[in-house]
């Protein structure tokens, strides 16, 4: 595809913004990093972040909005939370709140019962946000494992030509990801340190911010208390035997769910972990054999995991 280079203008926002309805990744500024955007309620388009940062594994996503209220629709920002809501957004701070199930893609929580929600405060994220009128996921747009871009030309040198469009306005001011403030046991935790300092934080909050205990899900990348299924699974299923609830991938005649009918590993993603939970009432489930290549290499690791011997 080609990657279009759109100048922050009402045109260039406005096609920003149809692409992101359409479906469509757009990398933006913002004033940590540039994000690569996607609608946040669309699983396939989540699943095309994964594919094109080339994450070897579903880590969750942050979902980008426009404001407090809009925050309100999707996640529980109550507390603590709410008291730094009120006073860092827009800012360079994402919190993880609770989820209200149902209106977000579950590939974007990668299954959690949370999810990681900031407002930006880049003038162009927000004519964004604003355009599109819906949440936006956006992990730093770098391929997984590379730094992440604060200027279009990083975006460029590694993402043209696999992403329909990136806004180009000049460097990020802040120049590193958002701080990140979870809850664990009611009170306030830093899940990772970023561009507003905890030190300010804790002054808001009047408290301390601790680091979570290892029990809880951390940033980035360690998410071994990732959602499990309570269901045992077995991999690499040519059928189901009796007893067994059926995850198909591919043609099959078997009755069950089926990640994707046509062999589409990028709407496998986007079904992965809605299915595992419909199918989770079950006490075994057979799961297909999904081709360990793209983003099948993700699905394969998050199905491992949820495989594994645990009490
Ligand atoms: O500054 C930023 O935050 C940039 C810009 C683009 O906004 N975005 C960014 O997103 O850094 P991403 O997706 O690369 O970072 C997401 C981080 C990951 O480390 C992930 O583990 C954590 O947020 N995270 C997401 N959801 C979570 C959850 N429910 N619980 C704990 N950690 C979560
Ligand atoms: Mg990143």
């Amino acid at each position: 595809m080609m990657t279009r280079v759109l100048p922050p203008d009402e045109r260039g926002l406005g096609l920003a913004a149809a692409i992101l309805a359409d479906g469509g990744l757009v990398a933006f500024p913002t004033e940590t990093v540039y994000g690569l955007g996607a609608d946040a309620r669309d699983g396939r388009a989540v699943a095309a972040i994964y594919e094109t940062k080339g994450r070897p594994r579903f880590n969750p996503l942050i979902v980008h909005v426009s404001s407090l209220h809009a925050a309100n629709k999707y996640a529980e920002i109550d507390g603590p939370l709410h008291i730094l809501a009120e006073a860092f957004w827009p800012g360079p701070m994402t919190l993880v709140a609770p989820v209200k199930h149902g209106l977000l893609s579950e590939l974007v929580t990668a299954g959690l019962e949370t999810v990681a929600i900031r407002v930006p405060a880049h003038p162009v994220a927000r004519e964004i946000l604003d355009r599109f009128d819906g949440p936006v996921a956006a992990p730093s747009a770098n391929p997984s494992g590379r730094i992440s871009p604060t200027r279009a030309e990083h975006v460029l040198a590694h993402l043209d030509g696999k992403i329909d469009a990136v806004v180009k306005a000049g460097p990020c001011q802040v120049g590193l990801e958002s701080t990140i403030i979870g809850i664990e046991d009611q009170k306030p935790i830093l899940l990772r340190p970023g561009g507003l300092p905890v030190e300010v934080v804790e002054q808001a909050l009047g408290r301390e911010v601790t680091r979570p205990s290892t029990k809880t899900v951390t940033a980035p990348g360690q998410l071994e208390s990732h959602y499990a299924p309570r269901a045992k699974l077995r991999l690499n299923a040519t059928s189901p035997t009796p007893g067994e609830r059926w995850l198909g991938f591919g043609p099959d005649r078997f009755d069950g769910a089926n990640l994707s009918p046509n062999g589409d590993l990028r709407e496998a993603a986007a079904q992965l972990f809605r299915m595992l939970h419909e199918l989770d009432e079950g006490a075994k489930i057979a799961v297909a054999r999904i081709p360990d290549e793209g983003i099948g290499r993700a699905i394969n690791d998050r199905l491992r995991r949820a495989a594994a011997p645990r009490d």
